[in-house]
């Protein structure tokens, strides 16, 4: 192998903007230790949420100190390994989910973190760990279950587009929120029960007319008003899984004056839980396994985003792009 160097992108200092935020820097390839893999990245999945947050500081999880890295979900082809890795032939197609190890050209890490997949499509970053977190809210946290009403916001999203055929093939209702008519369509070829655009329709007045006993189950990733009318939705026994707050990253939190959530929440008996992935950890690799075999026996319908971005320097743009909400499907960025 002929290559010295390499790019990465690293978030230099804290900032409110991720483009202000972050740098790309050449540095050395580094050789695998004894237990490692060096894998090429051929493609990242781009989480312009997480990025941003992370970026203005705001995650207190990890609460990192600049510079860091930055990325997570890569696919690429492993390229080097050391004098223990058995398991694994240059060649092989892999992803990764480690943070840090999406927004680079290359990346080492241990053999046993790598996923074999067929092919270094992009298709894969729809399913880990984007898809996975959609399961496992879904599962673990909403309770699913079947002929029940789901609601799935961001729904011609990278993690809603997924968590929409879950829900689907659970045997439920499922209605499916989105911002543009490219998404409905999107959102009609996944077999949605009900699309509202909230550009077209008034997303409070259909639910209320169209099910006046309320929504079972909720996937909620955009926040502010969107958020707040789920929340007076919820059926009996509803629960709505907090995914994100989309509509907020990167500016200042919107500051609300109204009755305690409990008001509405204790007259329906309904509740509303927060998911964070890192706290389900343990809940990744059968999920993931599930995903790929759902993908791969042709019963799970994945779509990458068609806007093309090409390199490392293009991931500001990205994910710019991503917080634009023009998205349909999971946004990725390739390499070389
Ligand atoms: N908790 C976890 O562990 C976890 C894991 C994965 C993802 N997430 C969350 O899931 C959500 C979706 O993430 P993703 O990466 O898959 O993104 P995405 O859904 O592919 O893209 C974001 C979508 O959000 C919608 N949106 C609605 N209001 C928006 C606004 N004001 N600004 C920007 N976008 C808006 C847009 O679609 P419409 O206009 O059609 O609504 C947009 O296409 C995010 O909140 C993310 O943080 C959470």
């Amino acid at each position: 192998m002929n290559t010295k160097t390499y790019k990465k992108l690293i978030a230099s200092q804290l900032n409110e903007n991720f483009k202000s935020a972050v740098e790309v820097v050449e540095i050395a390839l580094p050789q695998p230790a004894a237990s490692q893999v060096l894998i090429k990245n051929k493609f990242a999945g781009i989480n312009g949420g997480f990025d941003t947050l992370l970026c203005r500081g705001d995650v207190p999880y990890v609460n990192l100190i600049p510079p860091f890295d930055l990325g997570v979900e890569a696919v690429g082809e492993v390229v080097a390994m050391g004098e223990d890795v058995k398991n694994f032939q240059v060649g092989d197609a892999v992803v990764t989910t480690n943070r840090g190890g999406g927004y680079r050209e290359y990346q080492i890490i241990d053999a046993n973190s790598a996923i074999k997949v067929r092919e270094t499509t992009p298709e894969v970053l729809t399913l880990m760990p984007t898809g996975v977190s959609a399961l496992v809210a879904l599962e673990q946290v909403g309770e699913m279950k079947s002929n029940e009403v789901v609601l799935v916001t961001a729904a011609a999203g990278g993690t809603g587009h997924i968590a929409v055929q879950l829900a689907k093939l659970a045997g439920n209702h499922v209605i499916g929120i989105c911002g543009s008519e490219a998404k409905v369509q999107l959102l009609k070829e996944l077999g949605c029960d009900r699309i509202i655009n909230y550009r077209t329709e008034n997303l409070g007045q259909v639910l209320k007319q169209e099910y006046p006993n309320g929504i079972d189950l909720i996937f909620e990733c955009v926040g502010k008003q969107v958020f707040d009318t789920c929340v007076d939705n919820l059926a009996v026994r509803g629960r709505l899984v907090v995914l994100g707050f989309i509509s907020e990253y990167g500016k200042n939190l919107e500051q609300v004056t109204q009755p305690r959530i409990y008001h509405q929440l204790f007259w329906q008996a309904a509740s509303v839980r927060g998911f964070l992935m890192p706290h389900y950890q343990e809940y990744m690799p059968e999920a993931r396994d599930r995903l790929l075999n759902l993908f791969y026996s042709g019963k799970l319908k994945v779509f990458v985003d068609q806007r093309q971005f090409l390199g490392i320097e293009s991931i500001p743009t990205a994910v710019e792009y991503l917080l634009s909400g023009q998205n349909c499907g999971k946004v990725v960025v390739k390499f070389e």
